[in-house]
């Protein structure tokens, strides 16, 4: 199943605000797929164990509002915290199964070439997809192992390149015409559904991401799998809040 816009020009709209209640208050899109990065505990400033509910109970509203024939996508970096991994595919998956949310995929994006070893976050990222309906074909094009992630626009962001396989899987496997990330930051998913031709809708807390998911664009050329990895991200645009954001 493949669907595209045709000639109309995909969309973006950005809401500011906090997506759990957003998420809640507008039920099941249909026609849309999700694709999103959950903050990290480092970025909330919670206890561990605030942020784990929290992260289960995000999940959990990302499942809920995806149509059940589609598809909810997560990136997530494991963490170490207080000297413990934090194994956030292991969150993904827990969280999924409580809203009778299957796996459909789980893919590894590699951060860097493979065998260097790092002393912070781990050099991978887990790729999950749940569905609480869609199954998986066998074949559907995707590697297990993703090395080339391509550029990210800022330290936290997905690979446009990794970004581009995930918006192409909930493309033609679910047949969406509309691409989600409730959690957008800098707009990597938004800008990557558009250039495929996918409309693209994201929430993000902080006003400086909303206003850089609103602006980036990506060239067609950024989305292919021929480029070599790429060198660690640098903080130059980072939409990290900072003093004077009004968030
Ligand atoms: C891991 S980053 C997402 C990065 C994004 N995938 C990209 O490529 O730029 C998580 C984002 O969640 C946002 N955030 C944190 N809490 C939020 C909330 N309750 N609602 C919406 N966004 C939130 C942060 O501001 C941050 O931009």
């Amino acid at each position: 199943m493949s669907t595209s816009l045709g000639q109309m020009v995909p969309l973006r709209t950005v809401h500011c605000g906090d997506a759990l209640p957003w998420l809640r208050a507008g039920g099941v899109r249909t026609g849309a797929a999700m694709v999103t990065s959950l903050p990290d505990i480092s970025e909330l400033g919670r206890s561990e164990s605030d942020w784990r509910a929290w992260f289960t109970e995000a999940v959990a509203c990302v499942v809920r509002a995806t149509p059940p024939t589609s598809v909810a996508m997560f990136f997530q970096s494991d963490v170490r915290h207080e000297d413990r991994w934090i194994d956030k595919g292991a969150l993904v998956v827990a969280a999924g199964a409580e809203v009778d949310a299957h796996v459909v995929f789980h893919r590894i994006v590699c951060r860097f070439e493979p065998g260097r070893a790092v002393r912070g976050r781990p050099t991978y990222t887990h790729l999950i997809a749940l569905s609480r309906a869609l199954r998986s074909r066998a074949g559907d094009g995707m590697p297990d192992v993703i090395t080339e992630p391509g550029r990210a626009v800022w330290p936290r962001a997905m690979g446009i390149k990794a970004a581009a396989q995930a918006v192409r899987f909930a493309r033609d496997e679910a047949g969406v015409h509309t691409i989600i990330d409730p959690f957008c930051g800098a707009g990597t998913v938004l800008a990557v559904a558009n250039a495929l031709g996918l409309h693209a809708e994201g929430v993000d807390l902080s006003a400086r991401c909303c206003t850089r998911a609103r602006a980036l664009s990506i060239e067609p050329g950024e989305l292919d799998d021929s480029a070599a990895f790429n060198a660690p991200a640098r903080d130059a645009g980072s939409c990290r809040r900072t003093a004077g954001d009004p968030r």
